[in-house]
Parts: structure tokens; sequence; C-alpha cells
């Protein structure tokens, strides 16, 4: 678990204020940021209408000294319903390739361009998830541009090509740029590679294998990067 106190810093500190009339998640932002006081504040965020749909907020978890921050794109149903990361079926590979990479499950901080889970309901009451759109993940980023300011990881890797592009711009290209690391906010290098739920979606077997690969692959050249 997170312990309390982390160092506090300012407003300022984390990005340029969005215009006035652009809605995000920067008005929410707690004047002394902590852990704790991130975690009170996202609850009751109301950045964009994600919100209004799902169960609560989710945001990132792990420890405050933590030199990877893993990103993933917004919480699934289960996660949704659980106000955690990555415990879901996605989270299950993750917590595979992590071992396979030789990474500490308990050693990383693992978080979302979103915090709140979007999704269709179908007429089976099932919630099938849907892509945030550029703006959500736009009103979304104070709240990541905190969490990497706080903890100050020596590397982001991102998860998939909603977080990559959050954090590295909407040309990213993740097949061509994958396991390639940029200076990215807070003193860090940010990485990029495909997201776990590609690796359980891709069509057949021997896909899923090479995308499950490529990922440890990129895990472990995050982890090489930390040393
Ligand atoms: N997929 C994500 O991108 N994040 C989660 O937390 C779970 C699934
Ligand atoms: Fe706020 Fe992000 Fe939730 Fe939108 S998705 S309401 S910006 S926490």
């Amino acid at each position: 678990m997170f312990p309390c106190a982390v160092s506090a810093m300012s407003l300022n500190d984390i990005e340029k204020m969005p215009e006035k009339t652009t809605r995000s998640a920067a008005q929410y932002l707690p004047r002394k940021i902590t852990y704790p006081s991130l975690c009170k504040a996202a609850e009751g965020c109301r950045g964009c209408d994600l919100y209004k749909h799902a169960t609560q907020t989710v945001f990132g978890q792990g420890p405050a000294t933590a030199k990877l921050i893993l990103v993933g794109e917004q919480p699934g149903d289960e996660e949704d319903k659980q106000g955690l990361p990555f415990v879901g079926p996605s989270g299950k590979l993750l917590d595979r390739a992590l071992a396979e990479a030789g990474i500490p499950k308990k050693e990383v901080y693992v978080t979302n361009a979103v915090k709140h889970f979007k999704f269709t309901a179908t007429s089976g009451k099932k919630r099938l998830h849907k892509t945030p759109s550029p703006r959500e993940v736009a009103a979304c980023k104070p709240w990541l541009l905190a969490e990497i300011e706080l903890i100050r990881p020596a590397v982001v890797m991102c998860m998939g090509a909603t977080a990559a592009k959050a954090l590295l711009g909407n040309k990213f290209a993740l097949t061509k740029h994958r396991g390639t690391s940029q200076p990215g906010p807070s003193n860090t290098k940010v990485m990029a590679t495909y997201h776990p739920s590609a690796a359980l979606r891709a069509p057949d077997h021997d896909a899923r294998q090479a995308m499950y690969a490529a990922i440890v692959e990129d895990l472990a050249a995050a982890q090489a990067l930390l040393h």
C-alpha cells in the first residue's frame, strides 16, 4: 500500500492550466498534492461526462517509491466494480508478463490514462468497453501528470495506443515505436508497448503469443532502464 504523506507540490508544477473554457480534471486537483489528497479529489471529479455511468473513480495504485509506472487505457468492467486498476483478465495477463520480465509487481505503480470506465450496455446487461475519445483522454490527463510528478519514476510505460497518445502525442505509432524510450513529463523516460488486452483478443494463438512476447520484451527493456 501507499504510505501517506509524500512530497507536496503546487498546481503550477503539473501543467499549464488549460483555457478556462476547456472542461477538464484540472479544476478538481487538490492544492497540496499527496497520494491520499489526489485519490480523494479524483473521487469527485466531474472533468468529463464519464463519471455519470461508471460505478466509481479507479485511481492508480502502488508504492510511492516506484521506479516504474505502467499506464493502461481505462478501467474495465471488473476494475470499475472493485475500484482498482488491472484486477480483471488484462490484469492477470499483465501479472504474468511482469513476472516473466523479472519485475516484482509490488514495486510497480499501475494506473490508467482515463480514470472512469466507458462502456455501452447491451440488452443482456453486459457492459462492453468503449474506447475513450481524445477529448476525454485530454480531460483526464491532469490526474496522470499529477501521479507522474508525485512519484517521479525513472520510466513510464504506456500500454496501448490510448496511453501512448496521451503522453507522446496523437502521431505516436505503437507498432513502429514500441520498446523505445523518449523524454517524458517530470524528467521521466516514456516507453510504450501493446495493451495486455490486445494479447488476449488477437485472432489466433500465434498472434496472441507474439503480442505477449512483445509485451514481456518491452517490460524487460523498461526494467533495464531502471538500473
Ligand atoms: N484495461 C486497462 O487499460 N486498465 C485496466 O485497469 C484494466 C483493463
Ligand atoms: Fe474526471 Fe477522468 Fe473521470 Fe472524466 S474520466 S470524470 S476527467 S476522472
